[in-house]
């Protein structure tokens, strides 16, 4: 292995000079370079000894007056060997420290556990061995060296910290008893070899917190063998002390089960509407749309082929204003789209959309709006310019559409394959082929194109309006489009609590105004959505209800980066940084006050940067493997 190429800073380095004013700050970058200089690393940290370093040095975070290193990040960056001690012991401000998912192999060093300020710590996904220091900062508050080989017991110093509320150990080989913790609002131990019972406080965790220790005993576990802990025949009663707390806690959880099924189950629901609903729809093959239909077709139909019902509110002389754009190579006219077979593809907030196959194998989509509220010529210029801007590949053209007192009707191409929606959230499990990393990125930076290419086009007024999952339609493989935009405007939308909520931006609900920055919001909940896997409005596990960017925002101020990840991109590998780099970039797009996001413009070129700094920086997948398998 060749570590003179994996190894891009100079071993020799020269403190600058023009910054003898923060004495700290140069102490916190000596103590940097020395740990960059001793572990070797393959990704390429742009730690130069020239440049600023709480402005431009990957994974560093200063105070506010930029006088001290108070985060260190660095997951995934291919650090090999032992942690050096008198290095990051030295960080004494610092409250972060993120080397998960490394090589690092070797003892823990006291002088990392024991830094004062330390706050969280997060060593998970390495190979450290050894015994875990007993000395910690009395700061600690979450503490993961879970995946790694540590050997030995829990120190009992850990139940001296009043701060701690996450531990983190399992799949490690510790052994011995667990000390009494308290005060944890997480706690992970399975999978080691530990021992005796499980202490009073820590009842009220999962079986899975302590899964695969087979020699522990006691709730929620198997009951322990020996009769000292506790009566023999609690066994079946819960003792009468703890006991009405202890199955209360059982059966509260039991609930928050059935709630996680009962959320998850709709969920599920929601997303099998989701398919169908709006313009942007997959083929139905079974019958169950055309029974909705024939339900409402009474009037025409006899009962055969199912007739179309999108035409009742057409005037007998207006039959031929269907208004095509140009362009459209579509030469059927309104009768004929009236004569069309017709089946519902779904139910949106906009109204229903309808697949109707014409003479000539003509399918496209007819979208019946409902609740329009602007007069003629207001809708007409608003088609006009949603006519304009559909000349994007990554934007669902408008071809045509109709208006009378009683009818409003637009005409679409038909697109057979998915929407996003579909690919994210579809029949997650077996059999399924996960949407990868690659695929993502690309339909992300197709779809941030297509918006950035109406707000150019559609001017500083025109905005989508609605950007969802279930409005990006899969063009091609990897390639997105986006549809049902500019209509906002036209309608009047009760704010029902539908999954486009979750999309809106903070002002855009309170004003029911859609602009430029409501679009990038909504475009960020849709970035983070494919980040996490996770529905926007949707249960994100443990809090009920919780908004996505909220969400997302509150595991990454606690540095549980790690656990925002979609499962299925978990399996991929070297994609954690460019996972972050997207991150910032969703989180970016999801600020509370629309002035701090980013133009659609920037998150363009953000996400093409990340593209190019992962073909720059990235080492080629065989050099990767060989530096990652011989440490
Ligand atoms: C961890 O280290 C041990 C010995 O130090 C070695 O046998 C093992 O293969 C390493 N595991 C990984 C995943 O690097
Ligand atoms: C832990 O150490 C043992 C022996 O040193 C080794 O066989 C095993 O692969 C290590 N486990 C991990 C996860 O590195
Ligand atoms: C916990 O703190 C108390 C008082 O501060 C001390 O007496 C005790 O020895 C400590 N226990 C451990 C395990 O450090
Ligand atoms: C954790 O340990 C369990 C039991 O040995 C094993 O099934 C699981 O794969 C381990 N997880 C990882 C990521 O090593
Ligand atoms: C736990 O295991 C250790 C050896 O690893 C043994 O000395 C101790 O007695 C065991 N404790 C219990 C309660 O089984
Ligand atoms: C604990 O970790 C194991 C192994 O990774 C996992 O299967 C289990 O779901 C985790 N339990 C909790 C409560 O986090």
């Amino acid at each position: 292995m060749k570590l003179s190429r994996v190894l891009p800073l100079g071993f020799f380095l020269v403190v600058t000079l023009h910054s003898l004013a923060v004495a700290d700050l140069n102490s916190d970058r000596q103590a940097l370079l020395s740990f960059a200089a001793t572990v070797p690393h393959y990704r390429f940290l742009n730690w130069n000894p020239a440049s600023s370093i709480c402005d431009s040095w990957v994974g560093v975070t200063c105070n506010l007056d930029g006088s001290r290193v108070v985060a260190l990040r660095l997951p995934g960056v291919g650090l090999m060997g032992p942690i050096p001690p008198n290095s990051l012991g030295k960080l004494d401000a610092l409250r972060v420290l993120s080397l998960r998912s490394n090589v690092l192999i070797g003892n823990l060093p006291t002088d990392v556990t024991s830094l004062p300020s330390l706050h969280s710590l997060y060593l998970q996904h390495n190979n450290l061995t050894g015994n875990i220091p007993t000395s910690f900062s009395a700061q600690l508050n979450v503490l993961d060296l879970s995946f790694n080989n540590f050997t030995g017991n829990i120190p009992q110093t850990l139940s001296n910290l009043s701060q701690l509320t996450s531990l983190n150990l399992q799949n490690n080989t510790l052994n011995g008893p667990i000390p009494d913790l308290n005060r944890l609002t997480h706690l992970n131990l399975s999978y080691n070899h530990l021992n005796g019972s499980i202490p009073s406080y820590l009842r009220s965790f999962p079986d899975s917190s302590f899964a695969g220790n087979p020699l522990l005993c006691g709730l929620p576990l198997n009951p322990c063998a020996n009769p000292q802990p506790s009566p023999a025949p609690a066994s079946s009663f819960p003792p009468p002390a703890a006991g009405p707390h202890k199955k209360r806690s059982k059966l509260k959880l039991s609930k928050g089960i059935i709630i996680a099924i009962a959320v998850g189950g709709f969920a599920l629901l929601f997303i099998f509407a989701l398919i169908v609903i709006c313009c942007c729809l997959k083929k139905k093959d079974n019958g169950g749309g055309s029974s909705v239909l024939k339900g409402k077709a009474v009037s025409g139909g006899r009962g055969e082929k199912p007739k179309e019902e999108f035409g009742s509110g057409v005037q007998e002389p207006e039959k031929n204003k269907l208004v095509f754009f140009e362009g459209c190579s579509y030469n059927f006219d309104l009768e004929d789209l009236l004569r069309a077979s017709a089946e519902v593809l779904g139910k949106g907030s906009y109204g229903t959309a309808y697949k109707a196959v014409l003479e000539e194998s003509t399918t496209v989509v007819v979208k019946r709006l409902k609740e329009v509220v602007v007069g003629k010529r207001e809708f007409e210029q608003q088609m006009e310019i949603v006519g304009r801007v559909g000349q994007h590949p990554n934007v669902v053209p408008l071809r045509a559409y109709y208006y009378s007192k009683d009818e409003k009707l637009l005409v679409y191409d038909y697109i057979s394959a998915g929407s996003l929606n579909v690919l994210l959230h579809g029949s997650r499990g077996v059999g399924r082929s996960p949407l990868d990393w690659e695929s993502r990125i690309k339909i992300a930076l197709g779809i941030a194109k297509g918006v950035a290419h109406l707000h150019s086009v559609g001017g500083t007024k025109f905005s989508h309006g609605n950007i969802k999952s279930s409005n990006v339609l899969m063009i091609a493989e990897n390639e997105g489009s986006i549809c049902d935009f500019g209509l906002a405007p036209l309608m009047n939308v009760p704010m029902t609590p539908s999954r486009s909520v979750g999309y809106r931006a903070p002002e855009a609900i309170e004003t029911r105004k859609h602009s430029h920055k409501s679009d990038v919001y909504s475009f960020g909940v849709l970035i983070l959505e494919m980040l996490t896997g996770k529905a926007p409005m949707q249960s994100p596990g443990r809090d009920d209800m919780v908004d996505l960017p909220r969400w997302v925002q509150s595991v990454v101020r606690e540095e549980w980066t790690a656990e925002v990840f979609d499962v299925e991109l978990m399996r991929y590998q070297n994609i954690e940084e460019e996972m972050v780099q997207m991150l910032q970039i969703g989180m970016a797009c999801v600020a509370k006050v629309a002035d701090m996001r980013p133009s659609m413009e920037e998150v363009v070129r953000m996400i093409e940067e990340i593209r190019q700094s992962d073909s720059e920086n990235r080492p080629s997948s065989e050099e990767n493997k060989s530096n990652v398998q011989t440490p």
